[in-house]
């Protein structure tokens, strides 16, 4: 039986050094944020509980992490103040009083870590009091740093303004990740004192403390540096995007997607796409679409949430497609916009067509049949449907409320004067 296991994941601070109101924790990193890509890393270890510790704008935080994170257990403690990452995880051992077993601290400015390393992390510490991941990256500017006595034995952490010269000049870092037992780490909490450059508590200062009093720390080393990117600005936000964005596109490298310019490729995480898909370069592809196999998508595409494309369907050059399901075969190959629509299989929709389905106040939705054909330059005002087999002529508008049967042409509406518009309500086109 493994010992019961409990997360505990930051997210109070405020972020100061990314110099934007959003809180840290909730920037986004390929369609998901920050703290949302650590718990996602975490839940497949299925923990007994997972504690969130917040703060500033905690109900935006905690409702995005709930948004986030359907069908995780997650629990959020409010740290007050925050007053370091160690404060932070004693506000969560408060809530896990009674918890016995692994404790696995997690921070949500680090959001590349993998579920395989922190299961080797949380082997790793069998009867220790507490395990701790490191790392060799390019630069250890701004990190903690790992000390070591002689014979290579764990001794403490440094951060790196507390660091002497000959301490800043370490290579190895300490992540941010560990595994601690619950009850070694609740005394080792409340003995932490903000003697420091930043007068904080140091959860770090709560693993030196194992190591004062002789325990054996064992510590991992991160295979590939790239997992322990923290994100505290906004360089290192647009950095961690590059390595999160790699892995997505390995992934479906990996699933016989033929994606033909990386580089340009934007795929957020959580996309289905099927084999033999071809995406084409400088295309955008938002978190939840699902492609078929046999699609086609760019170049120069941008298909946002809600986005379904069966097997066989086209989207071609500047065309945006929101929350709309393409049939099998259909294809929108040039400077389209499709919001709230539903095409039909093999339907065509010719260039420059729009679903106009925004009045101002509501989003409407425009079905489309079966082979129907889109004349260039349409414009479906929704709601309205365009039944199976139907045309529209080139430009032709289609206004709100039609309904063009199966099998028929319709052609027209120049436009002309209508009516003064009225700020704040529907743009309806009554009598038009
Ligand atoms: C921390 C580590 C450092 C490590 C680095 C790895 C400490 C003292 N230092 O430094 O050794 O190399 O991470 O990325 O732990 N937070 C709270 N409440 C607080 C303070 C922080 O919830 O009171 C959260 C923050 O929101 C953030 C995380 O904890 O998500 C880490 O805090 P941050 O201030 O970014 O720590 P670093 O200076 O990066
Ligand atoms: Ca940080």
């Amino acid at each position: 039986m493994p010992r019961p296991l409990a997360v505990i994941c930051l997210a109070a601070g405020l972020g100061k050094r990314t110099k934007v109101s959003t809180p840290k924790v909730l920037l986004p990193l390929c369609g998901r944020s920050l703290a949302a890509s650590a718990l996602a890393a975490a839940a497949p270890l299925q923990p007994q509980r997972t504690v969130v510790v917040l703060h500033h704008q905690k109900d935006a935080v905690e409702a995005a992490l709930r948004a986030a994170g359907q069908g995780q257990n997650l629990e959020f403690v409010d740290q007050g103040a925050p007053k370091g990452t160690g404060h932070a995880v004693a506000a969560a051992m408060a809530t896990l009083a009674d918890f016995q077993g692994d404790v696995l601290v997690l921070y949500g400015d680090c959001p590349l870590i993998t579920t395989a390393t922190l299961e080797r992390l949380r082997a790793l510490r069998q009867d220790a009091p507490c395990s701790v991941l490191t790392a060799f990256p390019d630069s250890p500017a701004g990190l903690g740093r790992i000390l070591r006595d002689g014979q290579g034995r764990f001794v403490g952490i440094r951060e790196d303004r507390d660091c002497s010269p000959a301490e800043r000049a370490i290579d190895e870092i300490n992540a941010g990740f560990y595994c601690f037992d619950a009850a070694a780490l609740r005394p080792a909490l409340a003995a932490l004192q903000p003697n420091n450059a930043q007068g904080e508590y140091y959860l770090t200062d709560a693993v030196e403390s194992f190591a004062k009093r002789g325990a054996e720390i064992p510590t991992l080393v991160v295979d590939d540096v790239r997992e322990i990117q923290g994100v505290n600005s906004l360089a290192d936000l647009a950095v961690a995007r590059e390595i999160m964005q790699e892995r997505i596109l390995l992934e479906h490298l990996a699933n016989g997607v033929l994606i033909s310019d990386p580089a340009s490729t934007w795929i957020d995480h959580g996309v289905v796409i099927g084999a033999e898909t071809r995406i084409l370069p400088c295309t955008v592809i938002g978190a939840g679409c699902r492609i078929g196999s046999h699609c086609e998508v760019g170049p120069f595409a941008h298909l946002r949430a809600g986005t379904v494309l069966e097997d066989g369907a086209e989207i071609g050059n500047f065309v945006e497609v929101k929350k709309s399901r393409l049939g099998k075969g259909a294809k929108a190959k040039h400077l389209a916009y499709l919001g709230d629509a539903e095409v039909g299989a093999k339907a065509n929709i010719g260039a420059g067509t729009i679903t106009a389905n925004y009045d101002g106040v509501h989003k409407n939705p425009t079905q489309i049949g079966e082979r129907a054909f889109i004349g260039s330059g349409s414009v479906l005002v929704a709601p309205c449907s365009v039944g199976d087999r139907a045309m529209t002529g080139a430009g032709a508008i289609v206004k709100r409320g039609s309904q063009v049967p199966a099998d028929e042409v319709w052609v027209g509406l120049p436009a002309r004067y209508l009516k003064r518009r009225e700020l704040g309500k529907p743009g309806k086109l009554e009598g038009a």
